[in-house]
């Protein structure tokens, strides 16, 4: 159990395709803690292993209320075997980005396939926040993050706006 340090945009491991996993063993289930440990410390809805550093293709996530206790869903090898032409949007942050939020629209309901921490297939619905967090972190295992959703001239806007955060904090 450990709580470990998240890395930050533009850091080159975040802009990396991560690998499949092969391996069931209790080093993944340390993986799987370590993240659910930081995400939790970090007060996220998600997080995926390229953001600790780790470029493999697991994520956590918990869009449970706060009235509505911990649900933390552990996810391996995730694919997405449909997705609606609805749409729903959501201010997006990112505990790689941190001070940016953006609405992005995104399929409102997916149905997906991923492995949990023994290997076992499992498939799901999602809907609203929960389908909008599972391909926020399923865009972080391709090395994509929510800011390429956004139009070119928006993107160009929120990296200036970056730069200016990240300048400042090295001067203090
Ligand atoms: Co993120």
């Amino acid at each position: 159990m450990a709580i470990k340090k998240i890395l930050l945009y533009p850091n080159p491991l975040l802009l990396r395709e991560s690998t499949k996993i092969e391996k069931f063993d209790e080093s993944l289930v340390n993986l799987a803690r370590d993240l659910i440990d930081t995400m939790y410390d970090a007060d996220g809805v998600g997080l995926a292993a390229p953001q600790i550093g780790i470029n493999k293709r697991i994520f956590v996530m918990d869009c449970s209320r706060e009235d509505e206790g911990k649900d933390c869903r552990i996810v391996i090898n995730p694919q997405i075997e449909y997705q609606s032409e609805e749409i729903g949007s959501y201010k997006e942050g990112c505990l790689s980005i941190p001070g940016i939020t953006e609405e992005i629209s995104r399929p409102k309901v997916i149905k997906v396939l991923y492995q949990d921490i023994n290997g076992v297939l499992e498939r799901n619905t999602y809907d609203d926040l929960w389908s909008t967090c599972f391909q926020h972190e399923l865009d972080h295992l391709n090395g994509k993050l929510f800011i390429d959703h956004l139009r070119p001239m928006k993107k160009i806007l929120v990296k200036n706006k970056m730069k200016k955060s990240s300048k400042k904090e090295k001067k203090e």
